[in-house]
């Protein structure tokens, strides 16, 4: 089958990683017979650059006639000084609004092979780790009215949501909490805040259509101590825009290596957003040092997800596995007697092994 994909490398990083997810991709149709068709284009501070604005349209309207979408990262030290509107991150923002992308799936998965990079006691972790965070993604605080008022020396922004918003991304949460464990944690802070009171409401009456997940409510701040406290208690977790972005980054420390984790935005259709869950790394930027696996496994969701294409998303994930298990390390997951490879040699051996 044929497959139009949009790669987006961004900043720092972004491109390393992008060209290695390529790499594989590309292995991966010569071996199944796809031909996925990339067009690359710009976001970001890179955009700033080259055009004077984090997002263009021509990128926006790519995207949207794509079958689907590889982000890099975007950001850096060099664009920190810009306002709001004008910043890198605008662009991630805008492409997730603008594809309508609500539900950001982030896996936190600690594999067997990286154990002991994970800080917790053995114990505590047992011999793996595997929690699915479901972050809604084009609502609440970041989409929310923002501003000063100079009148008064301040600042606001607004945390909204409505029921048709809280609705879809729960059935996002229950529908893979029905492919796992079923069971769903809704992480929110109803004890203060009125849209995690009706989170609550929309969870509740949800609920009816799934009685075979067991669902409970957790306040965000105890979930953050419990992520760290006994983690196992947790299969998917369900929260709203900002929870979701501040617990992923606290999960992803549980499996060793912010450089492992892999995300899909997905919306009501089959086009999704693919990325890994770092930020641009600016220091090591071409360095050929960064992590690829993170973006290689976004990847393989992309197949999985986007393409129905789960024998191939399989197949990647294996070959991560393998190299993995044959020892060879990127710097940020290094160990004792392991064989310490650049993010060049990591694409090559992990397409190298794609079955
Ligand atoms: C993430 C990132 C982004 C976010 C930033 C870069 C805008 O932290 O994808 O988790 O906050 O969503
Ligand atoms: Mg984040």
């Amino acid at each position: 089958m044929n497959f139009r994909i949009v790669t987006v490398p961004g900043d720092g990083i972004g491109p390393d990683i992008i060209r290695e997810a390529v790499k594989v991709l590309n292995k991966v149709g010569e071996i199944y017979n796809h031909k996925f068709e990339f067009t690359e284009k710009l976001a970001g501070g890179i955009a700033i650059d080259t055009y004077g604005c984090p997002l263009p349209q021509d990128t926006i309207d790519a995207c949207k006639k794509s079958d689907s979408v590889l982000l890099g990262a975007v950001g850096g030290p060099k664009w920190d000084h810009l306002g709001g509107n004008d910043r890198p991150e605008k662009a991630l923002l805008g492409l997730r609004g603008e594809l309508k992308l609500f539900a950001n799936l982030r896996p936190a998965v600690l594999h067997k092979q990286l154990k002991e990079a994970c800080p917790l006691k053995p114990e505590i972790i047992g011999d793996s780790l595997d929690i699915l965070i479901v972050r809604e993604l084009t609502s609440g605080i970041y989409f929310g009215k923002r501003g000063r008022v100079a009148s008064d020396n301040s600042a606001f922004d607004t945390l909204y949501y409505n029921v048709n918003e809280i609705k879809r991304v729960l059935k996002v949460g229950f529908e893979s909490a029905m492919k796992r464990k079923k069971k769903l944690t809704v992480v929110d802070k109803a004890n203060i805040l009125e849209t995690s009171r009706l989170w609550r409401e929309v969870a509740y009456q949800t609920a009816k259509e799934y009685s075979e997940v067991s669902m409970d409510f957790m306040y965000v701040d105890n979930c953050s101590m419990q992520l760290i406290r006994n983690p196992k208690q947790f299969d998917v977790i369900c929260t709203t825009n900002m929870f979701g972005d501040i617990l992923s980054d606290e999960a992803s420390m549980l499996t060793g290596s912010i450089g492992m984790l892999a995300s899909a935005s997905l919306g009501e259709g089959t086009l999704g957003m693919y990325e890994p869950i770092h930020g641009s790394a600016p220091d090591i930027a071409g360095k050929n040092i960064a992590n690829p696996i993170a973006t290689i496994l976004s990847a393989a969701m992309m197949l999985r997800y986007s393409f129905s294409l789960e024998k191939e998303a399989q197949a990647v994930e294996n070959a991560v596995m393998q190299v993995l298990d044959e020892g060879y390390r990127t710097a940020d997951i290094i160990g004792n007697g392991v064989n310490p490879v650049g993010t060049v040699e990591m694409g090559n051996l992990i397409a190298g092994r794609i079955k």
